[in-house]
């Protein structure tokens, strides 16, 4: 893959804490950033738009071909329903690959680029100047996400949320192709007991060092 400008690859499971602390870094170094999840859920939303079945990979690859930029913004790319399919249909090989020009064009923007997903680190820029991957337990993750969904006024039982977290965690590591894992350069980061401050701090401790 083509060597980026400057990249910062941030990978880690759901409510890690990652697209939090993607956001602050670009801030702070006048970067782009770019949450992968978003291209993924985009996709997912495209194809059931369509009818389409998340399991059915020439529909999926279609709607992976399909998706644009301007698609990235929809508030409804964050429920439930989308996350699930966006989670099946990043199992499938032709749509990762389908996926894999959009990241790389945006990992080339100028001054740099900070992405946020599953597999930066070990797929998509191999050769980053900066890797973290960021995890937490899954109670705390799901108490995370419980907090997102009561700030957009939405109810949840903790119970289904961890569950959720749970599927969703046991598809993006078992899958064949580009599973969740940390780079073996990565910095590792449990933000289990770290406020998103201290997180922060340790990760732009860590990036000005490398870059
Ligand atoms: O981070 P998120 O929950 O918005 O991501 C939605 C799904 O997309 C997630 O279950 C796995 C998939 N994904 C991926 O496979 N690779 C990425 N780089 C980002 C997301």
């Amino acid at each position: 893959p083509p060597v980026a400008a400057r990249v910062i690859a941030i990978d880690g499971p759901a409510a890690a804490g990652k697209g939090t602390l993607a956001r602050r870094l670009a801030h702070e170094l006048g970067f782009r950033h770019l949450d992968t999840g978003m291209i993924y859920r985009a996709a997912a939303r495209l194809l059931l738009a369509a009818g389409g079945d998340p399991d059915d990979g020439a529909a999926a690859e279609r709607a992976a071909r399909a998706m644009r930029i301007e698609d990235l913004g929809r508030a409804d790319l964050r429920q439930e329903t989308v996350g699930q399919a966006a989670s099946r249909i990043a199992a499938l090989e032709p749509v990762r690959a389908a996926l894999l020009d959009f990241q790389r064009a945006f990992g080339r923007m100028q001054p740099g680029a900070v992405l946020d997903g599953r597999d930066i680190g070990t797929v998509v820029f191999p050769d980053a100047q900066a890797k973290l991957f960021v995890t937490a337990s899954p109670e705390a993750r799901a108490r995370r996400r419980q907090e997102e969904l009561r700030a957009r006024g939405l109810a949840s039982i903790f119970a289904d949320v961890l569950e959720e977290m749970r599927q969703r965690d046991r598809r993006d590591r078992e899958r064949a192709v580009a599973p969740l894992r940390p780079a073996s350069d990565a910095l590792l980061l449990d933000t289990t007991d770290m406020s998103a401050d201290e997180v922060f701090a340790a990760a732009l401790a860590y990036v000005n060092a490398r870059l």
